[in-house]
This record gives structure tokens, C-alpha cells and sequence, in this order.
């Protein structure tokens, strides 16, 4: 259907062997495998990060909620432009999210002063987004900000696995850091995730809440090391099978150079699209921080059609989307959030739209999808 679609998976081989050897060797859950892909996303994160695999982002999400004890009477400051899960989880248990509008029409992100207008004496926790994985640059003052204020920290690093700002990885900046691995992320698995935490406290409780808060494994019984379990604190399933934390380390070794290639193809779209009315965000972005490209989301100029522009790219079999549909909009949430209190974001929902962005992908299909955009604009 599609002649250049919005991703395409960067699998080979490597990923069917490692399901396959998986699959021969008979063990499918928490085994061997999710240990190597928890060991190999901690070192890539940093000294002394430790991580626990879990079966997607949004799990990821709600287990943070809860190993920091959010709950009723709590607020949570969550970007008002970000994806669903994020207020789906603070509603699920119990708190209320407090929305932060977007800096400014060329930073997507949070800054610690559209943050610092939303704080009250019942803010427990921030999740910061670092959109389309360009690091939120105010990132370190918010986690200052956070840590004087006794507010909890939380990163929601679905876009941007191998961000950094001042070297330091994203994930590793708050209390906890929540990674989703969905198909069309950087590092694909199909569904998966990824707590990510420097408190061992907090890892230990991370621990009990991804297994039903059992303080030994069926691998530890089934090796003999241990006879029965304890349940120390009421938990959930929340954990990954071995088929998925097998591709997770594939993926993971070639995530630094779909990255670097993602990059290339942003600068491309970039220096396409300069001379025109389109605006792609970030452009403003410090060298310090070091963003993952994980889409390519552009701003159409105003009153265009954006119903026709995608209209238009579909015809030429390019795939577009958005992201995102704002939460106002939503029947689930009609009534509960009002537009005028997030003004950049209200106009980025209205004006934006997402080209197609994955690591294979070609630099002539970043021409064929920029060529088929003027062209849409200019005729619209
Ligand atoms: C910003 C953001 N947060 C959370 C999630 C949820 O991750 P998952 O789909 O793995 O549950 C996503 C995934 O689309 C996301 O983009």
C-alpha cells in the first residue's frame, strides 16, 4: 500500500535466530536472556544504572507510579503534548495529571518554567517526555528542582533510548526512568519495556512490583536455588519473555547506528525543507544535548489543510501521522483540560504532522516524501 511507510523494523537474521535459539532451548519467560538484555541496557546507560525488562512502556509507567507511592490526593505534572499512556496511568492510579504546555513552537519540551506554573503542595511527581527523542534541554535544573523540592522525578523515555545531555543518558536523570520498545520505536521488539533506576531501593521494588511482589524467580526454582517464595508487597505481571528480551539485545546492538542514521536523514529533511514555510522543530537545540531523531515531526505553516496534506502524500504512497491528537479532544478526558491553559501546544496538535523516519531509509525517500510536501503545500 504504502511506497515509503512512516517506519520500517531494522530486522535480519540476527533477530530470527535469536527467537528461534529461544524457542529450541525451551525456556520462554525470565530466563538467561532477559538477564543479558537487562545487563547490556544498564551498561549502556551508564555506571551503576540498574534496569528491569518489562512487558511495555506504559507497564513501565504505572510501575514507577507505584514504587513511588502515587496515588489519591497526589498531582503529576505530565507535558500536555505527549502520547495517551502518560495521563492514562497518573488517572489509573488515582492522582490527577496536571498538564505543562510545551516551551515554545521550536521546543516541544517541558522547561522548569512551564513546569514551575503547574507546581502546587500536591505536585508528588513530574514525568518529563523527551519528544521525538530530543532531550528535554531544561533537564538537569528540573531534576535540581525536583530534588530541593522533594518532588519525584520521572522519565518517560519512549522516544529517546541513547539521548544524553552532557553525556549523561536519558533515563538516568529522575527516580526512574520508563523505556517502551514497541514496534515502531528506535530499539523494536514488537511490545516490551524498560525501568531503568540508580536508587537499589527502588530497583528491589521494581523488582516486586513486575512479578507479583515474589521474592524468587521460577528460573531460581527450576535451577534449584531456591524451594518456595515469599510475597513481600502486592505485585503484577508486568514482566517479558525470554523470545522478546532475545531480539531486545539484537536490537540493542544496533541501536547507537540507527541513531547516527535517523541523524542524517533529520539533517536531510532539514536542509530540504529550509528554504520553505514548513518548520521542523528542534532547530534551536544545544549541542549538549544529544538527541536520538526517534521521528521526524514537522510544523505545517498556518491555515493549511493538514486533512488534504495528508490526503495528497497519501496518494504518492507516503505514509504521515500525528503526533499528537490532544487530550481535550478525547471523550475520556472532554471537559477536564482547557486548551488556553496549554497554548503552544494546542497550536502544534492543530498544525503538526509526522514524515516518515526509520534507519533504513533511503536519502531519495527523504526527497521523494519533501518534493511530494511542497507540492502539497503549494497546491492546498
Ligand atoms: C511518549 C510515550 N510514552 C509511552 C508510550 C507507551 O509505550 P508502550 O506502547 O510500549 O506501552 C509510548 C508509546 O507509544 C510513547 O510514545
Amino acid at each position: 500500500m504504502w511506497n515509503i511507510q512512516l517506519f520500517k523494523l531494522n530486522f535480519d537474521d540476527q533477530e530470527v535466530k535469536a527467537v528461534s535459539d529461544v524457542v529450541s532451548g525451551g525456556w520462554l519467560s525470565m530466563g538467561e536472556e532477559t538477564i543479558n538484555f537487562e545487563e547490556g541496557f544498564s551498561s549502556f546507560l551508564g555506571k551503576d544504572v540498574y534496569c528491569k525488562a518489562v512487558s511495555n512502556g506504559t507497564a513501565a509507567l504505572h510501575m514507577a507510579l507505584l514504587a513511588l507511592e502515587v496515588g489519591e490526593d497526589d498531582e503529576v505534572i505530565i507535558p500536555s503534548l505527549t502520547f495517551v499512556a502518560d495521563i492514562n496511568v497518573v488517572k489509573l492510579v488515582g492522582a490527577t495529571p496536571v498538564l505543562a504546555d510545551a516551551s515554545n513552537l521550536d521546543d516541544w519540551n517541558m522547561s522548569l518554567e512551564t513546569i514551575k506554573e503547574k507546581v502546587t503542595n500536591k505536585t508528588k511527581a513530574i514525568i518529563i517526555v523527551h519528544y521525538a527523542g530530543y532531550p528535554c534541554k531544561d533537564i538537569l535544573a528540573i531534576s535540581k528542582f525536583c530534588n530541593d523540592k522533594g518532588i519525584a522525578l520521572i522519565e518517560d523515555v519512549a522516544h529517546a533510548p541513547g539521548a544524553s545531555v552532557d553525556g549523561k543518558k536519558c533515563g538516568t536523570f529522575g527516580a526512574i526512568g520508563c523505556f517502551s520498545f514497541f514496534s515502531n520505536k528506535n530499539l523494536s521488539i514488537g511490545e516490551g519495556g524498560m525501568v531503568s533506576t540508580m536508587c537499589p531501593g527502588l530497583h528491589k521494588k521494581l523488582g516486586y512490583i513486575r512479578s507479583h511482589g515474589m521474592t524468587t524467580l521460577t528460573l531460581d526454582r527450576h535451577k534449584g536455588r531456591s524451594i518456595t517464595y515469599d510475597v513481600a508487597q502486592p505485585g503484577l505481571n508486568y514482566r517479558m519473555d525470554e523470545m522478546r528480551a532475545a531480539i531486545g539485545s539484537v536490537q540493542l546492538k544496533k541501536l547507537p547506528d540507527g541513531n547516527l542514521r535517523r541523524g542524517e536523514l533529520t539533517q536531510r529533511y532539514r536542509s530540504n525543507l529550509s528554504a520553505t514555510s514548513v518548520m521542523i522543530p528542534f532547530k534551536e537545540h544545544p549541542s549538549n544535548a544529544e538527541s536520538v531523531y526517534h521521528i521526524l515531526p514537522i510544523l505545517l505553516p498556518e491555515g493549511t489543510d493538514r486533512v488534504l496534506i495528508i490526503g495528497a502524500l497519501k496518494e504518492k504512497g507516503i505514509q504521515s501521522s500525528i503526533h499528537y491528537p490532544p487530550f481535550w479532544d478525547f471523550s475520556a478526558f472532554k471537559g477536564q483540560f482547557e486548551q488556553d491553559d496549554s497554548p503552544i501546544t494546542a497550536q502544534i496538535c492543530t498544525r503538526q504532522l509526522t514524515l516518515p523516519l526509520f534507519p533504513t531509509m533511503t536519502d531519495q525517500e527523504v526527497d521523494q516524501v519533501t518534493s511530494a510536501l511542497i507540492e502539497a503545500i503549494n497546491e492546498c
